[in-house]
């Protein structure tokens, strides 16, 4: 199953097969795939869900524009600095700020930000995910320190984007903005749902094309959950199952790539990371968040939130990795081996 080329029926035979021993197959295809460049390391992000104003309306997401139930907030300089401290001290090496395309967060604010975090913790790397910006601010943020960016995006087939998106949000611009980020240097993460409405398997074999065109350093994948108050409210949530067979196919197409097991898949599964690990995912993002903060980022619903002390949800977590047979690299940058 490890091998140089797919032909396109062979990815969709994977994309829709409901066959459990296949899948079992490609799961173990992808974690040797994995083991190749990672071994059985898991690398983990401090992230920080710094502010949940947002200016666009896509059809799937709790936090969009015109969702006047979702009671907004915004992070301060120091209170995400603190964020940062705890991570650090906890050991994480990487800080994830990630928000809604918030225009209160100016270019020059956002790079004082980063340039704040990079004085304080020059070690330590710092993501950036805060949507489409112009190639002047994405320039500006990486010679403020800033050394990764995601930016997933989130169907490639142009129909089924239009059909997540309001008209006045295009696929071009999403793919314009990620070729950006990888040629001013950026680690760069791209990646999609699973399960929106409208998406059938070929948007997900075209998701997978994309992907080995544009060679990203990271791939975020997680199912579609509904989120009240929004135009998807009431269509059902996207499949556990063919999830973990893209995280796996995604591993395969692109070996050295880094890959989240995501919360979304630990909000529908309570042993969805785990699955997606051992399904040839390699990262983990915790959110270190401030409660107020974590509640209110309410992307969909029932989104997973620890009620203990940080510190004791983060050693639970290494204790469930190390459980599942993995070695926990706290204290590790973790950046993609290209
Ligand atoms: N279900 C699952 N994932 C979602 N996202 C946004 N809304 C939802 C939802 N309802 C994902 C998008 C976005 C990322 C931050 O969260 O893919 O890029």
């Amino acid at each position: 199953m490890v091998k140089k080329s797919w032909t396109d029926d062979e990815l969709l035979h994977y994309i829709t097969t409901e066959d459990s021993a296949e899948a079992k197959e490609l799961f173990a295809a992808a974690r040797k795939t994995c083991e190749e460049h990672y071994g059985r390391d898991i690398y983990f992000r401090c992230l920080i869900e710094f502010t949940n104003y947002c200016k666009n309306d896509c059809f799937y997401c709790g936090i969009r524009c015109s969702n006047t139930q979702t009671e907004r907030y915004r992070l301060s300089f120091e209170q995400i600095l603190e964020c940062c401290r705890t991570g650090n001290t906890l050991g994480f090496r990487t800080f994830v700020l990630q928000g809604g395309e918030d225009p209160w967060f100016t270019d020059e604010l956002l790079c004082e930000l980063v340039h704040k975090i990079h004085t304080e913790f020059p070690d330590n790397a710092i993501t950036v995910s805060a949507g489409e910006r112009s190639r002047t601010c994405y320039k500006a943020l990486f010679d403020a320190g800033a050394n990764r960016y995601l930016l997933r995006h989130e169907s490639v087939d142009n129909d089924h984007y239009a059909a997540l998106h309001p008209p006045a949000m295009l696929l071009s611009e999403r793919k314009k903005c990620l070729k950006t980020l990888k040629e001013i240097g950026f680690q760069t993460g791209a990646g999609f749902m699973v399960g929106t409405p409208f998406q059938t398997p070929n948007c997900l074999l075209a998701d997978l094309r994309f992907l080995q065109e544009l060679q990203p350093h990271m791939v975020g994948i997680g199912p579609f959950i509904p989120a009240a108050n929004t135009p998807f409210a009431h269509y059902p949530a996207g499949s556990v199952a063919v999830t973990l067979r893209m995280v796996s196919l995604t591993r395969l197409l692109l070996p050295r790539v880094l890959l989240p097991a995501t919360t979304a898949l630990g909000t529908l599964s309570d042993v969805g990371r785990e699955q997606s690990l051992m399904a040839g995912a390699n990262v983990i993002m915790p959110n270190l968040s401030p409660p107020g903060a974590r509640e209110r980022y309410s992307i969909y619903d029932n989104k997973f939130n620890y009620n203990d002390e940080v510190g004791d949800y983060v050693s639970d977590l290494l204790r469930r990795v190390t459980k599942a047979g993995f070695v926990p690299k706290m204290g590790a940058r973790g950046d993609a081996k290209v």
